[in-house]
C-alpha cells in the first residue's frame, strides 16, 4: 500500500507515530516558513504541516501543490496545542508534521470546487460526476448506500432467503411502462426487452420450488422522468411461496424497522406500520401515498351543505359529487395572494374553484359566509375541528376531483407549514387496491399493478358482474409521501390467469404468444407465491433526506434519459446498423 493508515482514522493516540498518507489535497494554506494541507481520502481529512525548518525540500514541493493533487506524505503525528484543537473534525486533535512529499500525481483546477458544499448546476455535476462523486455528500450517499444494500442482504440472507440473478436480456414484461428494447444481430428483425422488472421470472423460481428468493435487480422502464424516477433503477425485488400479504408485509416491516435502527436516526412514526385501505386513504388524503407525518385530513361536508343557499354546493350534491374541506392551523393569516396561489394549485389539479373560510372571534369570514345558516357554519367548523386562525379550505366536485385537488393542497401546505419533519419516517401499507381500471383511451380494463395479480378471494365473482369493484391482493409501502414499494399475492393457477386475461381483452391467442410459458408453469404444480419489489433509490433517498434519486445514484441520468459524461445515447456507426439490420428512419 502506498499509505500506512487512513486520513480520517487518525486520534490523540497515534501520536509520535510515523505515518505514510496518501490522498487529495484538499485545501491548502500557505503562511510562508509554515504550509498547511488538508489532506483527504476517503475516510476523511487530516491537518498536514510543512515546516522548512523539518523539511526543506517537501516545504519547497508543497508550496507548488494545487487543490486536488494526489499526494503521498511521510511525517510524524503530533497532538496539536490546546487552542489549536478543531472541535470540528474528528481528526481535530492531532496534525501530521510532514518530512517527505511526493507529488503523485497533479491535477487540473476543476469545474467546481471539491472542498465546499456550493450550489453547482446539476449539468456540470453530471458532465464532472467523477469530481462531483467526490464531494463529501456525494460521498456520504454512495456509503449509506452501500450499508443499506449491506443490511438488507445480510438480513435476507438470515431468514434463508437466497439471491438469484436473473436475466437482463428478457422479453417484454406487461408492467404499464415502454420497454427498453435490444435488436438481435442472430435473428434478424426480433429484439430482447430489458426486464421493467424481474417479475415473470420471480414467479416462475416460485415455481421451480425456490420457496424464498431475493435480488438486488436492475429494471429498465422508458417513460417520463421526476425526480423520483430513472430510466434505470434498483430494486431489491422479493417472492415468497407459501404466503399471505401478511406475511410479505411482516418479513419487510421488521426488515424496515431494523434497517433504519441500523443506518438512520431518525424516528419512526408508528409501529406497527398503520394499514390503510385504497379507498380510505383516497377519502382521507386525497392520494394513494399519503404523507402520515402530519394529520390535516380531507373531511366531508356533502350532507352538511347539501341543500345550502350557496348554489354551487347545493348543485354539486344534486349531481352526485362531493364538498370536501381541509383545515390547516394556524393558516388563517393567509393573504389573499397566498389564497390566490392556493386557488391556482387547487385548479391545476382540476377544481373549478377554491373556497375559503377563516376562523376569526367574529365567527367565520369567507366571501361565501352570507349565503350560509349558522347551523351550517357551525356544522363546518366542527367537523373541520377548526380553531381560531384556522383557514378552512373547500371543494366542491366530483369525488375524484375533490380528493386529487385537496390532497395536493394538503401536501403545499404541509410544506408551507413546515409539518414535514424530515427526521421522522411515517411509513404506511396501503392495501385492497382496485384490481382493474378502465382505459378511457383504449376503451378496455387494464390491470392496476400488473396482470399476475389475484383478486381478493370473495372477489373473482366481480370479474363477470362489476370489474372495476374487484380489489386485489395487493400492498404499497408508502414512507412520507413516497411509494418505495409494491407488491401482491399472484394467481398461481391456469383458471384465474386466463379469467384475468379475458377480463382484459387479451384472446387466448395473444395470451398464449406473450404469456405461454407463465399459463404452461401453472400447469405443473405451481405453489401459492406472492412477493414485493421495493424502490431503493428512493428509500435511499429519504434515508440520505435528498429531493432527487439522482443524488443517490452512482451515474445517473438527467431528465431528458441522457448521461451527460458519456454523451450517451449515442449513434452507432453503419456498419453495426447493418449487423443488427436496422436501418434509421431520419425524422
Ligand atoms: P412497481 O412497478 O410498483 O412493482 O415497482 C416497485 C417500486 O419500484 C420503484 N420504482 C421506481 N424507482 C425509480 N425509478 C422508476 N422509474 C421507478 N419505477 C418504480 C417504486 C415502486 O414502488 N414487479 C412489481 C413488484 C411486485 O409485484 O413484486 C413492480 O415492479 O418505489
Amino acid at each position: 500500500m502506498l499509505k500506512s493508515i487512513n486520513c480520517g482514522e487518525l486520534r490523540k493516540e497515534h501520536a509520535g507515530q510515523r505515518v505514510t498518507l496518501a490522498g487529495w489535497v484538499h485545501r491548502r494554506r500557505d503562511h510562508g516558513g509554515l504550509i498547511f494541507f488538508d489532506l483527504r481520502d476517503r475516510s476523511g481529512l487530516v491537518q498536514v504541516v510543512f515546516n522548512a525548518d523539518v523539511s526543506e525540500d517537501a516545504h519547497r514541493l508543497a508550496s507548488d501543490v494545487r487543490s486536488e493533487y494526489v499526494v503521498q506524505v511521510r511525517g510524524r503525528v503530533s497532538e496539536r496545542p490546546a487552542g489549536l484543537v478543531n472541535p470540528n473534525l474528528a481528526t481535530g486533535e492531532i496534525e501530521v508534521y510532514a518530512d517527505e512529499l511526493t507529488i503523485l500525481n497533479p491535477a487540473r483546477t476543476t469545474p467546481f470546487p471539491i472542498n465546499e458544499e456550493s450550489e453547482v448546476g446539476e449539468a456540470v455535476r453530471l458532465k464532472y460526476r467523477y469530481l462531483d462523486l467526490r464531494r463529501r455528500r456525494m460521498q456520504r450517499n454512495l456509503m449509506l448506500r452501500h450499508r443499506i444494500i449491506s443490511h438488507i442482504r445480510a438480513f435476507l440472507n438470515e431468514r434463508d432467503f437466497i439471491e438469484i440473478e436473473t436475466p437482463i436480456l428478457l422479453k417484454s414484461t406487461p408492467e404499464g411502462a415502454r420497454d427498453f428494447v435490444v435488436p438481435s444481430r442472430i435473428h434478424p428483425g426480433k429484439f430482447y426487452a430489458l426486464p421493467q422488472s424481474p417479475q415473470q421470472m420471480k414467479q416462475l423460481l416460485m415455481v421451480a420450488g425456490f420457496e424464498r428468493y431475493y435480488q438486488i435487480a436492475r429494471c429498465f422502464r422508458d417513460e417520463d422522468l421526476r425526480a423520483d424516477r430513472q430510466p434505470e433503477f434498483t430494486q431489491l425485488d422479493l417472492e415468497m411461496s407459501f404466503v399471505e400479504s401478511e406475511d410479505v408485509r411482516a418479513i419487510i416491516e421488521a426488515l424496515m424497522l431494523s434497517l433504519f435502527a441500523a443506518v438512520s436516526d431518525k424516528q419512526v412514526q408508528t409501529t406497527p406500520f398503520p394499514v390503510l385501505t385504497y379507498a380510505e386513504a383516497m377519502e382521507r388524503y386525497g392520494i394513494d401515498r399519503p404523507d402520515l407525518r402530519f394529520g390535516m385530513e380531507i373531511v366531508d361536508l356533502t350532507d352538511l351543505v347539501a341543500e345550502s343557499g350557496f348554489g354551487v354546493f347545493a348543485n354539486v350534491a344534486a349531481g352526485g359529487g362531493r364538498i370536501k374541506a381541509i383545515c390547516a392551523a394556524g393558516a388563517g393569516g393567509y393573504s389573499r395572494k397566498q389564497i390566490d396561489q392556493l386557488t391556482e394549485e387547487a385548479k391545476a389539479k382540476g377544481a373549478k374553484g377554491l373556497v375559503w373560510m377563516k376562523v376569526e372571534a367574529e365567527g367565520l369570514r369567507s366571501p361565501i359566509a352570507k349565503y350560509l345558516s349558522e347551523e351550517e357554519k357551525n356544522g363546518i367548523r366542527e367537523r373541520c375541528q377548526a380553531q381560531m386562525g384556522d383557514l378552512i379550505l373547500i371543494v366542491a366536485d366530483q369525488a375524484e376531483v375533490a380528493a386529487a385537488s385537496l390532497g395536493h393542497l394538503r401536501l403545499v401546505l404541509g410544506e408551507q407549514l413546515g409539518l414535514m419533519d424530515p427526521n421522522v419516517l411515517a411509513c404506511a401499507w396501503i392495501i385492497d387496491f382496485p384490481l382493474l381500471e378502465w382505459n378511457e383511451d383504449e376503451n378496455r380494463w387494464e390491470a392496476v399493478h400488473h396482470p399476475f395479480t389475484s383478486a381478493r378471494d370473495e372477489d373473482w365473482p366481480l370479474l363477470d358482474s362489476d370489474p372495476g369493484a374487484a380489489l386485489a391482493k395487493a400492498y404499497d409501502l408508502v414512507c412520507n409521501g413516497t411509494e418505495i414499494g409494491g407488491g401482491s399475492i399472484r394467481i398461481h393457477d391456469q383458471g384465474h390467469q386466463s379469467k384475468i386475461f379475458a377480463a382484459l381483452g387479451i384472446s387466448p391467442q395473444q395470451a398464449q404468444a406473450q404469456f405461454g410459458h407463465m399459463l404452461e408453469a401453472f400447469q405443473y404444480g405451481a405453489p401459492p407465491h406472492g412477493g414485493i419489489a421495493l424502490g431503493l433509490d428512493r428509500l435511499i433517498a429519504i434515508l440520505a433526506d435528498e429531493a432527487s434519486i439522482r443524488d443517490v445514484i452512482a451515474f445517473p441520468k438527467t431528465a431528458s434519459a441522457t448521461d451527460l459524461m458519456l454523451n450517451s445515447p449515442s449513434p452507432i456507426s453503419p456498419q453495426q446498423l447493418a449487423e443488427l439490420h436496422i436501418a434509421v428512419v431520419e425524422e
